[in-house]
């Protein structure tokens, strides 16, 4: 590589006025937590990926959408923009905006980058799913890298009035129309309708997976140089409007171009972080980043739909110590008994009780547990020492009164 140069994802490219990107933003390519296990994006993820193989089906049972969640993120400006119909002179090409590698190629800015090149390929149900980057300020809210989820489906004429009493006659197309705010000038309206309606549905069955049956859902109009007509769906969660997704019908140019000019379609796209922030409860947008086990542990489930309230967690240090000791014959051990015995004698200084191991004894058939006592306080440091005392403590009362045999 020469100083020209600049390797990203283990690639060098050229660099130029437009190069932008800094150290620490190529630092978080490669992490990717939308699909690392127990992340609390990847269990967002996992969400809408369960919901569309359920809502849509071929004859036989098997789901019609397709899953791309590890594209690179690094994109040309072509697919960027130009295959979305963004203006050349449209604020969001700007370098203050995005992420450059140099003039033709960035970091995407948006899932949908990818569209075109997938419905290129002959697809014509599938979601893409992964990281983002924006120019941003950092706060509680905002940070440059973040994860989006975009779905798209394209029907056929049949498909689209296959429900239609008579369809002979109904169009997709139509000549000489003119844009409307309903409708792009080519599309009939009543194909656009039908669209517009599996759209919504599909959109308000995601919400309610998310949020639950009760959640309250508002359209807005919006705008997006790639779909017209466009909207926003906003959900009522815990008393404010939350932006969950912009949505529309595909502007037939992009279909046209990527060679599926004879079908309709939807389109919609919406951020992870701000789903998984309001369902879990979670602060601060740089949380997402932490390797802290006292915010991953919380996590730490098999079943997606799992709904957990994120407890904050200190920011003073931990301190491990593990204790093994072998149960009663009696069966008379729960762990739950364990863990109120900590909780009593530790007083605060505990944030998390891991069963690490357990083990039977091959001749006496006696069990074993071993468990690591994360120590941890909210408003200090713990030393050692003090560590120590409370943790003998522990194994004296846990043999007190369960009857345990420490090892
Ligand atoms: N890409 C848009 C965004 O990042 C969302 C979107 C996707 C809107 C697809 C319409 C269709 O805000």
């Amino acid at each position: 590589r020469t100083n020209n140069e600049i390797t990203v994802l283990g690639c060098n490219y050229l660099r130029d006025a437009w190069t932008n990107v800094s150290l620490n933003i190529i630092s978080k390519l490669g992490r990717n937590l939308h699909v690392t296990q127990y992340h609390p994006l990847s269990h967002i993820r996992q969400q809408i990926v369960n919901y569309f193989y359920k809502q849509f089906y071929n004859r036989i049972g098997n789901s019609i959408f397709s899953v791309h969640d590890n594209i690179s993120p690094i994109v040309t400006t072509a697919q960027q923009f130009d295959s979305l119909l963004i203006p050349e002179d449209h604020p969001s090409r700007k370098k203050t905006d995005c992420y450059y590698i140099n003039q033709n190629t960035l970091l995407r800015a948006h899932t949908t980058a990818h569209q075109a090149d997938l419905i290129s390929m002959g697809l014509n149900n599938f979601l893409i799913i992964g990281d983002v980057y924006r120019k941003d300020e950092i706060d509680r809210v905002h940070y440059p890298v973040f994860h989006q989820a975009d779905g798209v489906r394209l029907c056929t004429v049949q498909e689209v009035f296959s429900n239609t009493k008579d369809p002979d006659g109904l169009r997709l197309f139509e000549h000489r129309g003119v844009e409307s705010s309903e409708k792009q000038g080519c599309h009939t309206l009543e194909s656009v309708k039908i669209m517009e309606h599996e759209l919504k549905n599909t959109l308000i069955g995601l919400a309610q997976t998310l949020f639950g049956k009760d959640i309250r859902c508002k359209w807005v109009e919006q705008y997006f140089p790639f779909t017209h007509p466009s909207w926003e769906l906003e959900v009522y969660y815990k008393d404010q409007w939350l932006e969950l997704l912009g949505c529309g019908i595909i502007r037939q140019e992009i279909l046209q171009s990527a060679g599926a000019g004879e079908r309709i379609g939807w389109a919609f796209g919406l951020g992870l972080e701000r789903l998984a922030m309001c369902l879990y409860n979670i602060p601060d947008i740089r949380l997402f980043w932490s390797k802290d086990s006292g915010f991953l542990n919380q996590f730490k489930f098999e079943d997606p739909n799992t709904m957990v309230q994120y407890k904050p967690i200190s920011i003073y240090p931990q301190c491990k110590n593990d204790v093994s000791f072998w149960l009663p014959e009696d069966g008379s051990y729960s762990p739950n008994d364990f863990y109120d015995i900590i909780q009593d004698v530790a007083n605060h200084r505990v944030e998390q009780v891991i069963l690490k191991d357990v083990y039977t004894h091959p001749v006496t058939k006696r069990v074993s547990h071993c468990y690591t006592i994360v120590y941890r306080h909210m408003e200090r440091t713990l030393i050692k020492r003090e560590v120590n005392k409370v943790h003998d403590r522990i194994k004296q009362h846990v043999t007190e009164c369960l009857h345990v045999t420490v090892r």
